[in-house]
């Protein structure tokens, strides 16, 4: 959560630090700040509550210039999202720091450094780490001496940027269990908690490890690693186009990802289609001897991307028969795990720097799993680089907090998974994955077709506008499907969203049906389908309104209290691709009817690396 920016240059640099905040505002966005070295050799900062716009207007007021500066967005964890408890944190008038993260010993530094003297101005985490590193200059003068001395009392996740009015020619830094990047340019130089923030300024980076300290400098850029033994740590030319963090023609991020999804899961698959099969050696060099051991699949992941890990338990064993169980980061972290022998650990993330996913992936270490695979979106990602193999997602940066075409190329990229492992261990039904290797490839224009509804999908989301509650249905694999759409309504148009298994319907959830709440069901033609029809008449007959979406080999009818949207035919195993475009619409319009924050909805943050 929150984001980080840095700079250090000969021109004045706040230009900079905002452009890159706004980059990161998608990672939190409930408070601002910056603090800058100015030519009168002072150092200043402004701090607003609210997004990084206020921030900017509150600077085009002030007028702040400075040629060396650090900036925060901020996602509230310690104290609410006012000025006082916004980054960065000074001591003293001349140390300011900026974080993201969370210091677990907090309250036991405080009351420490209480003693020596120090006075608190926030509830934050944070302003323990600036005190610290202040007392720790008596007997370490040089500030990144200091750092590095400071970092050894702090217990948790931090990535922390710091400068110092008496050494006003460098940005110093520390990385543990929060990513920080460093950035070069032409006679300047930058950092970041995401190399996103820099695209405008370079293409050249530099990702500290765990345990690093930097020092950022006009002339270069000093790294120590967690023994502080000087290292060397690789220059990346990062190639994507700049123009990711942009909106171009769409009125939200979240609206261009929706319609980017034909050409992403297209990039997800090239390179790793054969004529009629999976190109296992996509997964690493040892992959193909790997997936020969596997008899167990542990899945781990949260939010969007569980969801994901759900739909694939579907095809893992209904297409392998290898048993695969999926579970929650943030409880599998802190259970006692029973660990089946020759189990493939499987982490699923956008960000790769989730740090309950990236906990269970350390945790899991130890216990006996045959190898760890990510299915990942960042390909510097700290979940990447611990794991043992990788399926890259090729959707992009996704900018929009509720994801989307990060959870379709997910799937994708799952579906490879299960043939990889199937043809392995030669456990597919004879001709499916050339079957599938087929339906695969015409995927991205039956996306292109499901994207075409939103006209219709548009109309239909006006029956939410005024609702409160509402009820998402569905059975096999379409049932995690309904619950990704319902997590994107409640996610962007704050409605209660409940998803259930259709079967589960008289259990339960049918006491709260009525004409007051609409139900959502996805419904493709399988052999489910007879059985989905009957649940939907216990909807009718209580007279619920019915969103169906269904193909026309389901035959199913428009008729009174029931909505049915028409859907493109597609392959079976590949419906919970599909059908999840039109709930991504549908939440994507019930949130823009509703005027709530599409793309930053309130409380919420992109990519969560606290826990
Ligand atoms: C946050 C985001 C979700 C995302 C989840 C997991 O809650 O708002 O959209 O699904 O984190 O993130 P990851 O990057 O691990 O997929």
């Amino acid at each position: 959560m929150c984001g980080i920016v840095g700079a250090i240059a000969e021109r004045n640099i706040t230009p900079i630090l905002i452009g890159g905040l706004k980059r990161l505002e998608y990672r939190g966005y409930d408070s601002a700040g910056l603090a800058v070295f100015t030519a009168d050799h002072e150092l200043m900062r402004i701090r607003r509550p609210g997004k990084v716009t206020e921030l900017e207007a509150a600077l085009r007021d002030d007028g702040l210039t400075g040629r060396l500066g650090i900036a925060h967005t901020r996602w509230a964890t310690h104290g609410a999202p006012t000025e006082a408890n916004a980054h960065p944190h000074f001591s003293h008038g001349e140390l300011a720091v900026v974080h993201n993260g969370i210091i677990e010993n907090h309250e036991s530094l405080r009351t420490w450094l209480k003693t020596q003297g120090y006075v608190f101005t926030s509830q934050t985490d944070t302003e323990v780490i600036v005190h610290l590193i202040h007392h720790k200059l008596k007997d370490n003068p040089n500030i990144a001496d200091a750092l590095k001395v400071a970092v050894k009392e702090l217990h948790g996740a931090y990535g922390v940027a710091v400068i110092y009015a008496r050494q006003p020619d460098r940005i110093v830094a520390a990385r543990s269990g929060s990513p920080l990047v460093i950035g070069f340019g032409l006679g300047e130089n930058y950092l970041a908690s995401d190399q996103l923030a820099l695209r405008q300024v370079t293409d050249r980076f530099m990702y500290l490890e765990e345990g690093d300290i930097a020092e950022v400098r006009l002339d270069g850029v000093s790294v120590w690693d967690v023994d502080g033994e000087t290292v060397t740590r690789d220059v990346i030319q990062y190639h994507e186009g700049a123009e990711a963090a942009d909106k171009g023609a769409f009125r939200h991020f979240m609206l261009k990802e929706i319609h980017e999804q034909p050409a992403v899961v297209q990039r997800t698959l090239e390179s790793r289609l054969g004529d009629a099969q999976v190109l296992v050696e996509a997964f690493g060099p040892q992959a193909e001897e790997l997936f020969k051991r596997v008899r167990n699949i542990q899945i781990v992941a949260c939010g969007t991307s569980y969801h994901a890990g759900l739909v694939a338990r579907y095809w893992l064993e209904g297409l392998t028969g290898i048993p695969c169980q999926v579970e929650v980061a943030s409880e599998f972290r802190y259970r006692r795990v029973a660990v089946q022998p020759d189990s493939l650990f499987v982490t699923i993330s956008q960000s790769g720097e989730t740090a309950d996913t990236l906990a269970a992936l350390r945790n899991a270490k130890p216990l006996g799993y045959l190898a760890s695979l990510s299915i990942c979106n960042v390909a510097t990602s700290s979940l990447v680089r611990e794991s043992d193999l990788t399926l890259l997602t090729q959707a992009g940066p996704e900018i929009g907090v509720a994801s989307t075409k990060a959870f379709t190329t997910q799937l994708v990229a799952l579906l490879l998974l299960t043939l990889a492992l199937g043809r392995s261990q030669n456990r597919l039904e004879e001709g499916m994955e050339a079957e599938l290797v087929e339906a695969l490839r015409r995927l991205p224009a039956q996306l292109d077709e499901a994207l075409a509804m939103d006209k219709v999908v548009e109309r239909i989301a006006e029956l939410f506008a005024e609702k409160h509650h509402t009820l998402f249905l569905g059975r096999g694999a379409q049932y995690p499907v309904a619950m990704e759409g319902a997590l994107k309504l409640k996610e962007i148009s704050y409605i209660h969203a409940e998803a259930y298994p259709a079967g589960e319907l008289k259990h339960g959830p049918l006491a709260l049906v009525d004409a007051d709440m609409p139900v959502v069901t996805v419904a493709p033609n399988n052999e489910l389908l007879e059985k989905l029809k009957s649940n939907l008449q216990e909807v009718r007959a209580r007279g619920g309104q019915l969103i169906v979406f269904a193909d026309a080999e389901a035959a199913l009818e428009n008729g009174e209290g029931t909505h049915l949207i028409g859907m493109p035919s597609v392959h079976d195993v590949l419906a919970p691709i599909l059908y999840t475009i039109p709930l991504q619409l549908l939440s994507y319009h019930v949130a823009v009817l509703k005027g709530t924050d599409v793309d930053q909805p309130r409380n919420l943050a992109k990519s969560v690396t606290v826990e």
